[in-house]
């Protein structure tokens, strides 16, 4: 089998973090969530992966280079705009060939990984297999519709009306017959070629195609509310290690990772959290669900339930930073300048909550 990684797309819903950086590159728990997506198709045992690539292409081939680091191989596949999942297939058919395929949106995170979903793909005799997941907003995703016997009756994208609460998730097994059926389908209302009308055609024209209900998390990194979600899970979820320094005057909880270089003076650090390298922790306290990327500053503030990006300094801060989502290069400081105001320079459709 293959892997397809769908990594183009714009990423509007995370602005301003996404103005700059491809949206599949933000970490979570300081791990691109597109690295998280390469390692579970490389755990299922498929070390040959196209990754379908837009407007950010560059910095997403800067990051993940050849993919020699997985042990796996990575070709890119350009496409000119984002014009829907269906047609990210179409245009991976000389890569894909005639071999069966698991295709992964790289802004999905999913519990324990894809290895069972392949294997079952791979020893079943179906065209396709579908992953479904019960959501509280339907609304939101592709939905299924499934008779008594768990059959698929219908597949709607984004309906306004859902007949039922199973999301489509981002992962998908198919075999070769995708393509007479994303070659067949017309753009929808949106103006993409959507996916989720591919396998109703595939449903439609007699294929099979096999709905599997997962039942774990899985979350769409879409919103930055979706990346503190997906943050909280794989930091509760993933073994904690201290590689860096941590004086005698800290404390660390034991569901605490300290990256390498990681500095942690005079501070409380309350797991599950991270700290990212060559990140310095100085007089502070981080709570819990808080992952601070690497050569970052934290002096004297104290900030929970959080995710801080790389090179951010935040120093001398009264209140608490809580539920924030903080981009690169950032400086939060305390301003000893008059007059005695908030000073800010924002990037567009940046927010700001005040006291
Ligand atoms: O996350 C699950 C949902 O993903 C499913 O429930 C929906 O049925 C499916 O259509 C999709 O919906 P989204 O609206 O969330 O898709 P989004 O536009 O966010 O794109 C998903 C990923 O695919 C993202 O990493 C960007 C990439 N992409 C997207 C498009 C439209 C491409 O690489 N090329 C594209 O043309």
């Amino acid at each position: 089998m293959k892997g397809l990684i769908l990594s183009g797309g714009k990423g509007t819903r995370l602005y301003p973090l996404t103005y700059t950086r491809a949206k599949q590159l933000i970490p979570v728990a300081n791990k691109p969530v597109l690295f998280r997506v390469i390692e579970a198709i490389r755990d299922a045992g498929i070390t040959d992966i196209g990754i379908v690539v837009g407007d950010t292409a560059d910095e997403i081939r800067e990051a993940v280079g050849t993919g020699q680091q997985w042990g796996v191989q990575v070709t890119y596949i350009p496409q000119e705009a984002p014009l829907g999942l269906a047609h990210a297939v179409k245009i991976s058919q000389d890569f894909l060939g005639d071999e069966p395929f698991v295709m992964f949106l790289g802004d999905n995170v999913i519990q324990g990984g894809i290895t069972q979903l392949v294997r079952e793909f791979e020893e079943g005799d179906y065209n396709a297999q579908i992953v479904l997941t019960p959501v509280k907003e339907p609304q939101h995703y592709g939905v299924a519709e499934l008779d008594d016997e768990g059959n698929i009756i219908r597949l709607v994208e984004k309906p306004r009306n859902p007949r039922s609460n199973l999301a489509l998730v981002g992962i998908y097994m198919f075999d070769h017959h995708i393509f007479e059926a994303v070659n067949s389908i017309t753009p929808s209302w949106r103006g993409e070629l959507e996916i989720t009308d591919a396998i109703q055609w595939l449903v439609e024209h007699g294929y099979r195609v096999r709905p599997y209900i997962h039942r774990g998390w899985w979350i769409d990194t879409g919103k930055p509310i979706d990346m503190l979600e997906a943050n909280n899970r794989v930091l509760l979820e993933m073994d904690h290690e201290i590689r860096g320094y941590v004086d005698r005057d800290s404390q660390v909880d034991d569901n605490v990772t300290v990256e390498e270089g990681a500095e942690i003076i005079n501070s409380v650090i309350r797991g599950p959290s991270i700290i990212g390298k060559n990140t310095r922790v100085v007089n502070a306290y981080v709570g819990p669900f808080t992952s601070i990327y690497h050569d970052c500053h934290i002096e004297d503030c104290e900030i929970e339930h959080s995710i801080v990006l790389e090179n951010t300094r935040i120093e001398d801060i009264p209140y608490r930073i809580e539920d924030s989502l903080i981009g690169r290069n950032v400086v939060i400081h305390r301003s000893p300048i008059k007059p005695k105001a908030y000073k800010m320079t924002l990037g567009d459709n940046s927010k700001v909550g005040l006291l």
